[in-house]
């Protein structure tokens, strides 16, 4: 199988700790790569690989016949044409904060199912709409491919929002001493720091972005 990656690598080794499960759904599947693994491994009884756009979902059937697994593949926006399946396990990888968050809104509340989210951008307006609506951040995994961190959420909704203050929002609440957190931490102070730029330009309050400064040394 082509290599998935170290980011992938990540959600297979979420998918295979915390299974198996009865129903995944990999959500914005595209090539289909972590459903197929997630199938081989057994990780999995009913693998579902879903995309709002048909090319990606044809090039996630390639995929799964190159290596004779038989993931079920659905053409939907999120998981709205999803609704006769019970998922355990759902992940959402590769798309903006703002478009996961937008996709759980519109999924629901579903106790029953393990989150595991990997956002590309926009990771504090992700964290803001978890922490406000009921989910829970159980733990955050970070790992650094060709150079770029990036942290995988898991999650699960239990009703009860979490406070939160400004730094969170960019570095979660765990905050590990690992080199792939350090690199993590090191993109959110330059971000905050040519955030801080321009407000200092426009004359706007840089007293949250300070803080954030100082928690990401
Ligand atoms: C950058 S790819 C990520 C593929 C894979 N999940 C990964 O992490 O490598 C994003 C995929 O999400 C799909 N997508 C975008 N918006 C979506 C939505 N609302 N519902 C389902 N799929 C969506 C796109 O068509 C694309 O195939």
């Amino acid at each position: 199988m082509r290599s998935l990656g170290n980011r992938l690598e990540l959600v297979s080794r979420l998918i295979h700790t915390y299974g198996p499960f009865a129903c995944l759904a990999d959500i914005g599947s595209d090539h289909a790569l972590v459903a197929v693994r997630a199938m081989q491994n057994g990780d999995a009884t009913l693998c579902v690989a879903s995309d709002i756009n048909e090319g990606p979902l044809a090039r996630g059937m390639e995929t799964a016949a190159r290596h004779g697994v038989k993931p079920q593949f659905v053409l939907s926006d999120g998981f709205d044409r999803l609704d006769g399946y019970h998922f355990d396990c759902a992940c959402i990888c590769g798309m903006g904060g703002e478009l996961i968050a937008d996709i759980l809104q519109r999924y629901g509340k579903h106790p029953d199912c393990l989150l595991l989210l990997q956002p590309m951008t926009a990771q504090d307006d992700l964290r803001a709409y978890l922490w406000d609506n009921g989910y829970e951040i159980s733990a955050e995994h970070y790992i650094c491919e060709r150079g770029k961190p990036y942290a995988v959420l898991c999650v699960r909704y239990t009703g009860k929002s979490t406070a939160y203050n400004y730094p969170d929002l960019f570095l979660g609440k765990f905050r590990p001493d690992t080199p792939d957190y350090r690199a993590y931490k090191a993109k959110v102070h330059a971000q905050a720091q040519k955030r801080r730029i321009g407000l200092l330009a426009a004359g706007g309050d840089t007293s949250r972005e300070d803080e954030l400064l100082k928690c990401s040394e």
